[in-house]
């Protein structure tokens, strides 16, 4: 069971995504738990304040502090032993180890979501002050509007980690990242779409060929897609044997298209 609590100016948004498909399902068979907490909620004057102005000038608002750290304070006064993630495009990248670790958490994860500039740099330093432990984390180099569909990406590739969620463990066990090989080429029916054929091989029935099939694909689509993810694995012996046919092939494909252009 994976606990969470995502403190954001925008519920709706993220209740909308929670509330669908796998999330919704994980949620229905006990594995989440997710309260969204509206930061507003916690403002005490009648326009509801959560953002003012940065000190010294510059562009946007900036969230208060105040009503975050009340929010993180009364969920702690329940539940005193907390992760926080505050999401930001200046964090820590988030990767499948980080889904990994976080689905392997026993603590309660507290997301908060950034909007507009930012947050209040005193929200990090008195929650690290007072002994939280609290991660920024940004899920890739490039700035969203808010941190909202930053958090749900994290728990989406965290919840999906845990047994009993998906239908079929094999799923976890063969994707993308989860060995450093991107994911092997997929068919389904028909067999014959817009004169393009499902291989055969996976026709044959022959489990072995299927295997080193898959296998064979999931190194050409490394190689073709995410070269650096090769570059960080120690080959295998047969691999490498299967790599340099890979690019064999793909210099000799290259030279028949640079031919058919130049006649
Ligand atoms: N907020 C804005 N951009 C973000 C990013 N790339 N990751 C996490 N939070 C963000």
């Amino acid at each position: 069971m994976m606990r969470c609590d995502v403190l954001t100016l925008f519920p709706s948004m993220v209740e909308s995504v929670l509330g669908t498909s796998m999330l919704s399902l994980a949620q229905e068979k006990g594995l989440l738990d997710v309260t969204v907490v509206d930061i507003r909620s916690f403002t005490h004057d009648r326009h509801r304040t959560a953002d003012d102005r940065p000190y010294g000038g510059g562009a946007g608002m900036l969230l208060k502090p105040e009503p975050i750290l009340e929010a993180v304070d009364s969920i702690c006064a329940t539940c005193p032993d907390v992760r926080i993630v505050m999401t930001s495009p200046r964090g820590r990248q988030f990767d499948q180890a980080y889904a990994r670790n976080m689905c392997e958490d026993s603590r309660r994860l507290v997301f908060i979501c950034g909007h507009y500039e930012g947050i209040d740099e005193r929200v990090r330093m008195v929650m690290a002050a007072e002994g939280r432990e609290v991660d920024e984390v940004s899920i890739g180099d490039y700035v969203l509007t808010g941190g909202e569909l930053a958090a749900l990406v994290m728990i989406d590739a965290s919840v999906r980690l845990i047994s009993g969620v998906l239908g079929d463990t094999d799923s976890v066990k063969e994707e993308s990242f989860s060995s450093t090989l991107l994911e092997y080429a997929q068919y389904t029916r028909p067999v014959e779409f817009r004169s393009a054929r499902v291989p055969d091989v996976l026709l044959s029935g022959h489990h072995g060929a299927i295997r080193e099939w898959r296998h064979r694909s999931s190194l050409a689509n490394t190689y073709a897609r995410r070269p650096d993810l090769l570059e960080k694995k120690v080959l295998a012996h047969d691999d490498q044997l299967i790599l340099a046919d890979i690019q064999k092939k793909e210099s000799s494909e290259n030279l028949d298209s640079s031919r058919r252009l130049s006649s």
